[in-house]
């Protein structure tokens, strides 16, 4: 029997991709406040993960940090192998790592647009595949979880709003959409749960730039109806959803984390 608070995820042990910052970190966070033990994964920071482990252990839930490009297979793999040497069996994989290389269209080099994809797409590709691979050979376990295994993709609004000067990123969270609706109609009848977030603007590394520049955040709020810039947290807190028992009858969805961006408002009163 699972727990019968739905929402917890108590016995679970989690993987979440680029967690040494941002978004990640918060997934990280939630995912243990909930009740998992949590492997933090980087590429870079390691002070960013170590800072975010130190914060899982803090509440009482086990944590250690992984080192890998989520762009390479044997990185990937290993660090399946790692997670589950520690903590047992993975019962929920969130694939987070991204990065944005931005240029116009002529200005983009193929370095650009590679790493982007191979990154945000490939990585993907690599973390949804070894966790597939990972569920059905722990099996079910009745104990934590309904399904044989959670995994979720953080994409973005650009998996639908395409963005100009932006191409290699919209281009690979336009992928991501297929990627994870494809996984999740070939791999639901095992009871794998496949689903996305897609957040709109968080305030995070990644548009630290757009938001602090002149005139940048009014801009940004000007696409945002509900009037502010997102929290990490507010993603994280959504991860945890998608990551229990609570969501259990959600599958293959995305749901945008926005604050109705995916709306676009610059149609009110317009067209
Ligand atoms: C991007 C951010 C951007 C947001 C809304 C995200 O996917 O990474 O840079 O602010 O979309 O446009």
């Amino acid at each position: 029997m699972a727990s019968t608070d739905l929402h917890s995820l108590s016995g679970q042990a989690a993987i979440v991709t680029g967690s040494s910052s941002g978004i990640g970190a918060a997934v990280a966070l939630e995912l243990a406040r909930a009740g998992a033990d949590v492997v933090v994964n980087y590429h870079g920071d390691e002070n960013g993960a170590q800072a975010t482990v130190d914060e899982i252990a803090a509440m009482g839930r086990r944590s250690f940090k992984v080192k890998a490009d989520v762009g390479k297979e044997a990185d990937v793999i290993a660090m399946f192998d790692e997670a589950e040497a520690q903590l047992g069996p993975v019962d929920i994989v969130v694939s987070n790592s991204g990065l944005q290389k931005d240029a116009s269209l002529t200005d983009m080099t193929i370095e650009d647009w590679n790493l982007v994809i191979n990154t945000n797409l490939t990585g993907a590709f690599l973390v949804g595949r070894e966790a597939v691979r990972r569920f059905r050979k722990k099996g079910r376990r009745e104990a934590v979880s309904r399904s044989l295994g959670k995994l979720i993709f953080d994409s973005s609004v650009h998996q639908t709003i395409p963005w100009a000067f932006h191409v290699n990123y919209a281009a690979s969270k336009g992928g991501l959409k297929l990627l994870m609706e494809s996984i999740a109609q070939e791999v639901s009848s095992e009871g794998i749960r496949v689903n996305a977030v897609g957040p709109g603007a968080i305030a995070t590394d990644i548009n630290r730039m757009e938001r602090e520049k002149a005139g940048g955040l009014d801009a940004m709020l000007a696409l945002i109806p509900y009037g502010r810039v997102g929290d990490p947290v507010d993603v994280g807190r959504v991860v945890a959803f998608l990551a229990s028992d609570a969501s259990d009858y959600i599958v293959g969805q995305t749901i945008f984390v926005d604050g109705g961006m995916t709306l676009h408002p610059s149609f009110k009163g317009n067209g």
